[in-house]
């Protein structure tokens, strides 16, 4: 009997669909290919057990993950995930774009990512707490402030990163606030984090737009997700005159071809932690979304999303990829047949991963920077980042993705090869 070994990919997965990208980028890297390998197989992953008593009195158990990609170019560095969806799979690709991303803005780290397979709108705030503890003292064997630090992702927040931090410092007995990124301000946090990653779309964004001949004033943009980094990459484009004519959440999808009020927005949207009762707004099904026409369309949700039939339906001349891994690699060749420029998520939403930098050096300097610093700082790398990617998009005449992909593989295996290979 044969077994199917971890890395092997089901079909139309995260996992899958990384694989293609880099079997695409190979061919740009020289000699550097021979170690292509070592960007498909994950360094180390972790699958832990969480159980823990819900309030009730009875024991639940939780699938938890911490997967490090590649620490070839410095510590692991990635987001932890709650989601009812999360699978090694999916874990495993998250954490592969974050090895991308750290080296195609040049940060110092390797790529990691967590999740646990859980539903947190069902929990309590007290089995949340005993759930990221149990979690955090469970990948405690693998994470550390020079190790692997992680940060914010869907559905986890500051609140869950002081959780972790505390959880991690009661552990080894220090006060380790560089242990995860994303943290509440009085334990180390960094002004702009929360809005890095909404701030990087918009950034990267606003420069695409101006080597398209678009202007953002009177630009019509339409978000899928309206979570931590959607709804700050709107308010942005909003900032610069653009209109937001639609927007998708998981309580509904609503249009509005005179713009969305930002301020209303912000307040539904913590009144009701989404967007569906948002008042001045047509409802329409889930997916018209794709048929909206707009400029710019932000997908800041889930992968998978954008499919070549999907693809073919997209109004939209610019594409920022928000979230992580939201096209599909057919779906990627159907929008740039059709002319439609995707900026892709291993550039477009480093801007989150930039800041959790700056928190962490931050947090070992023991020296705060100002909000405008960071964001001026932030705005420089995110560019000169972009500019690179895209000379070499227009040296090879390749896509943005495949062109992110070489200068960050070049990076990563030109580290791994200076390296050696141990022992
Ligand atoms: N938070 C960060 O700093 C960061 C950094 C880089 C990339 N990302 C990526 O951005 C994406 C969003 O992350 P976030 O931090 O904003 O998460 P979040 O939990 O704050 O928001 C997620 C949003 O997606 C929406 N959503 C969930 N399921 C949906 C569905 N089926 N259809 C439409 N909308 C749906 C939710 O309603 C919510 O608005 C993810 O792909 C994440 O990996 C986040």
């Amino acid at each position: 009997m044969s077994y199917l070994s971890y890395v092997s990919p089901s079909a139309t997965s995260p996992w899958h669909t990384y694989l293609e990208q880099v079997d695409r980028v190979l061919p740009y890297l020289g000699h550097l290919a021979h170690w292509g390998e070592t960007l498909k197989r994950p360094k180390r992953a972790l699958i832990v057990d969480v159980p823990i008593e819900m309030d009730d009195g009875s024991v639940a158990h939780f699938e938890g993950y911490r997967v490090q990609h590649n620490l070839s170019r410095g510590p692991g560095k990635g987001g932890v995930r709650y989601h009812p969806d999360v699978t090694l799979e999916e874990v495993m690709a998250l954490s592969a774009w974050m090895t991308v991303k750290c080296a195609a803005v040049n940060l110092p780290y390797g790529g990691a990512k967590g999740g646990i397979r859980v539903d947190p709108k069902k929990l309590s705030k007290k089995e949340l707490e005993r759930m990221t503890r149990r979690y955090t003292s469970e990948i405690g064997i693998i994470i550390g402030p020079q190790r692997d630090i992680p940060a914010p992702d869907v559905n986890t927040n500051a609140q869950i990163m002081a959780w972790m931090m505390d959880t991690y410092s009661m552990n080894t007995g220090t006060s380790a606030t560089g242990v995860v990124t994303g943290k509440p301000l009085h334990l180390g946090g960094s002004l702009g984090r929360v809005k890095a990653t909404g701030r990087g779309v918009f950034v990267t964004g606003r420069e695409a737009a101006r080597r398209l001949g678009m202007k953002l004033d009177g630009a019509r943009v339409a978000v899928q997700g309206f979570g931590n980094v959607g709804s700050a990459a709107a308010e942005l484009f909003v900032g610069a005159g653009a209109t937001v004519v639609a927007i998708q959440d998981h309580t509904g999808t609503l249009v509005n071809p005179k713009g969305f009020d930002m301020h209303t927005a912000m307040q539904v949207l913590k009144r009701d932690g989404g967007i569906g009762q948002y008042p001045e707004a047509e409802r329409i099904d889930n997916e018209s979304f794709w048929d909206v026409d707009c400029d710019i369309l932000i997908p800041a949700a889930l992968e998978g999303q954008i499919t070549v039939e999907r693809a073919n339906r997209i109004k939209a001349k610019l594409v920022l990829e928000g979230a992580n891994g939201p096209t599909l690699p057919e779906a990627d060749d159907a929008l740039r047949e059709r002319g439609v420029l995707v900026v892709p998520d291993v550039i477009c939403n480093a801007g989150g991963v930039t800041v959790s930098y700056f928190e962490w050096v931050q947090d070992f300097s023991s020296f705060f920077w100002s909000e405008d610093e960071i964001n001026v700082r932030l705005d420089k790398i995110m560019v000169d980042a972009l500019r690179a990617i895209w000379d070499t998009a227009d040296r090879h005449k390749i896509t943005l993705r495949t062109a992110t992909f070489a200068v960050a593989c070049e990076r990563i295996l030109s580290a791994r090869e200076e390296r050696g290979l141990y022992p």
